[in-house]
């Protein structure tokens, strides 16, 4: 009767609308990136996805919410480097990121720049650099809370500059865009699939790309990488990854894998992410087990790295 009614439960899924849960604000690039890949999950998987934003604490809230959720395949959570860095800043989190989630795949690795709001008194990155210098003590730099993609770089960057700088949390950098565009704040380190449009459309400063080489595009290619421009082996690509609750019966982990895979080929998806300098992953990583594996050694990777810029969230 166990088996039965297993085999019933996978045949049946799905056989209502899949959650999505996006742990940062709508309209940033986690949430573009999970809004792209729906749409092309929707045929494979044979399912209405919907996106639910749960912002808040770098990313931890909304994984914590998956984590903690039935594991039946109807809620899902699509994250990025964070299932690895906040393992390093938050002390007492409410989950284990190797142990709590049954791991889908990975989907994409996506570089960031670094941006200055329109009224920047800076071209180019040397002039940034001379006006960061000044302005020490002064400077605001926005990003996704603690342990977010756009703190990780932002950490990274100002201790390579050897220049602290105020940072500015928001649940999102969908929201902290807005506010550089409005010249609220004054820096910002966020990922191509935010930045693209906004760089290309000359509405925010752009001074420079995280990735070990230069970007295609009309403007991203003018851009220096930090490497080239003196930072030294400065390198920070943001992958995102889908997880469920663990527990979660391994013939639905299995459809979702291969409803995944499928969706990772579709040209239309590959078309959007190019557009926005995001390199969709076809390897071995988009399957579980492989996936995890990464993950494991992202955390050693940036573990020591972020507990030695001594910040920490309780
Ligand atoms: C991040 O900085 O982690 C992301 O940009 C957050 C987001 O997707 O808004």
């Amino acid at each position: 009767l166990g088996l039965t009614a297993v085999g019933a439960v996978w045949a049946e899924y799905p056989d209502k609308p899949v959650t999505i849960v996006v742990p940062f604000a709508a309209g940033g690039p986690t949430d573009k990136v999970a809004r792209d890949l729906a749409e092309a999950l929707r045929k494979p998987l044979g399912a209405t996805l919907v996106i639910e934003n749960v912002g808040g604490a770098g990313g931890t809230l909304g994984a914590t919410k998956v984590s903690k959720a039935a594991p039946d395949g109807y809620t899902l959570l699509l994250h990025h480097i964070s299932m690895a860095t906040s393992p390093a800043l938050y002390r007492n989190m409410q989950y284990k990121t190797l142990e709590d989630f049954e791991y889908l795949g990975l989907i994409n690795e996506v570089p960031m720049t670094v941006i200055g709001r329109p009224t920047l008194p800076a071209n180019n990155y040397a002039e940034l650099v001379k006006w960061l210098e000044a302005n020490k003590g002064k400077i605001n730099l926005a990003n996704a809370g603690l342990g977010a993609a756009s703190h990780l770089c932002g950490l990274l960057f100002q201790s390579a500059l050897k220049i602290d700088m105020t940072t500015v949390p928001y649940k999102g950098t969908g929201p902290a865009m807005t506010d550089l565009l409005g010249g609220q704040v004054d820096i910002m380190c966020d990922q191509t699939t935010n930045t693209t449009s906004q760089i290309d459309s000359g509405k925010v400063k752009a001074f420079a790309v995280t990735s070990p080489k230069r970007l295609a595009g009309p403007a991203l290619s003018k851009l220096p990488t930090l490497d080239e421009a003196g930072l030294k082996g400065f390198n920070v690509s943001i992958w995102h990854g889908m997880y469920a609750p663990k527990g979660t019966p391994k013939a639905i982990v299995d459809k979702i894998n291969a409803a995944l895979k499928q969706a990772l080929n579709d040209p239309e998806f590959a078309k959007r992410e190019e557009a926005l300098g995001a390199v969709i992953v076809h390897d071995a990583r988009n399957n579980g087990p492989e996936h995890k594996k990464f993950v494991e050694a992202e955390i050693n990777k940036w573990g020591p790295v972020i507990k030695a810029a001594g910040q920490y969230a309780d």
